[in-house]
Parts: structure tokens; C-alpha cells; sequence
């Protein structure tokens, strides 16, 4: 995608499973400049639009290692960029429900560390630390692998991931995805 045709009111299309760029490992961001930040507030508008709680750059055909998310803790929008993030410490582990944007209806129970903590740089280049558990620990951590071409299905059992796959191909088949 050219980055200069988007324009911030955009809303831009969710890449769904099986696009190869869903697959790729993504590309470190080289500059934070106004451009990067047209598409990062392109990607919220797109985030909410669906509406979501976290995207990374690849879902929207971007194979650039930059994420988006916001929780919306208490119905208030507290919106965070991850540039280039990295894990720093990961603590115990627990499972969840958890879904993605990029498989829509498909909703799996998955292994995740329960505490975590990432840097990153923020949309001015600022280094910044995130840190918890709970939602915002399971959503780093999905957004993360979004940007190592890693998806929720990749974290389940061989015989589960099978049972997965045919309820990927049943809604295909459906037309319930684009
Ligand atoms: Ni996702």
C-alpha cells in the first residue's frame, strides 16, 4: 500500500486470514514522521470503526512493526502507539478467550503470559514502557505477534487447531468474511 494515498478520515480494510501479509514478519519502522502518523490515526479510525480494542500495522496491509490499541477502560478512550515494540518480561500464564479482526466470529481459548511488560516508541519517538495484566497483557501480546506474522490459532493444540480451520472454512464458505 502506498502510504501517501491515505487519507486520516480513511477507514481502512481489515486484512482476513489468509492474506500473506497476515504472515509476514513485519519491518522495523525506520521514521516517525507525519506520514507514520497519518496512518496511525488512520488505524484508530479503522480500529474503532470495526470496532476493535488493539491493531497492528500488517492488518491493514502495512508489513511495518507498529501497533495500535486502546482498551476504552470505563467507556474512556485512552489510545497507546507501540512503534517498534519489544517484549522486555513476561510473567505466569494464564488462558483466555480471545478473538481477532483478522478472524472474524472465530473465537479460541489460548495460553498467555499473565503479566507483561513492553518497550516501545510512541508516535513522537519517545521511548515509552507498558506494563500489566489482564486485557491489556493479553492484548500486547496478540498485537506483538500481529507484527511476527503470529496468529491466535497458531497458540492452540494440533486437534484443536483442526476443529479452528473448519470453522474458518465453514464461514468462508458463508460468505461471512471478505
Ligand atoms: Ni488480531
Amino acid at each position: 500500500m502506498n502510504k501517501a494515498t491515505v487519507r486520516e478520515t480513511d477507514v481502512l480494510a481489515v486484512r482476513k486470514y489468509g492474506d500473506p501479509v497476515l504472515r509476514r514478519k513485519a519491518q522495523p519502522v525506520k521514521s516517525i514522521d507525519d506520514e507514520l502518523r497519518k496512518l496511525i490515526r488512520t488505524m484508530f479510525h479503522t480500529m474503532y470503526a470495526e470496532p476493535g480494542i488493539g491493531l497492528a500495522a500488517p492488518q491493514v496491509g502495512v508489513p511495518m512493526r507498529l501497533a495500535v490499541v486502546d482498551l476504552m477502560p470505563e467507556g474512556k478512550s485512552s489510545p497507546m502507539v507501540l512503534i517498534n515494540p519489544k517484549m522486555e518480561e513476561k510473567r505466569g500464564r494464564v488462558l483466555s478467550e480471545e478473538g481477532c479482526l483478522s478472524l472474524p466470529g472465530l473465537s479460541v481459548n489460548i495460553p498467555r503470559a499473565e503479566w507483561v511488560r513492553v518497550s516501545a516508541l510512541n508516535e513522537s519517538g519517545f521511548p515509552i514502557t507498558v506494563s500489566g495484566d489482564g486485557l491489556l497483557a493479553r492484548c500486547l501480546q496478540h498485537e506483538l505477534d500481529h507484527l511476527d506474522g503470529v496468529l491466535i490459532i497458531d497458540h492452540l493444540p494440533v486437534h484443536e487447531r483442526l476443529g479452528a480451520f473448519w470453522e474458518i472454512r465453514k464461514k468462508k464458505k458463508a460468505g461471512l468474511w471478505k
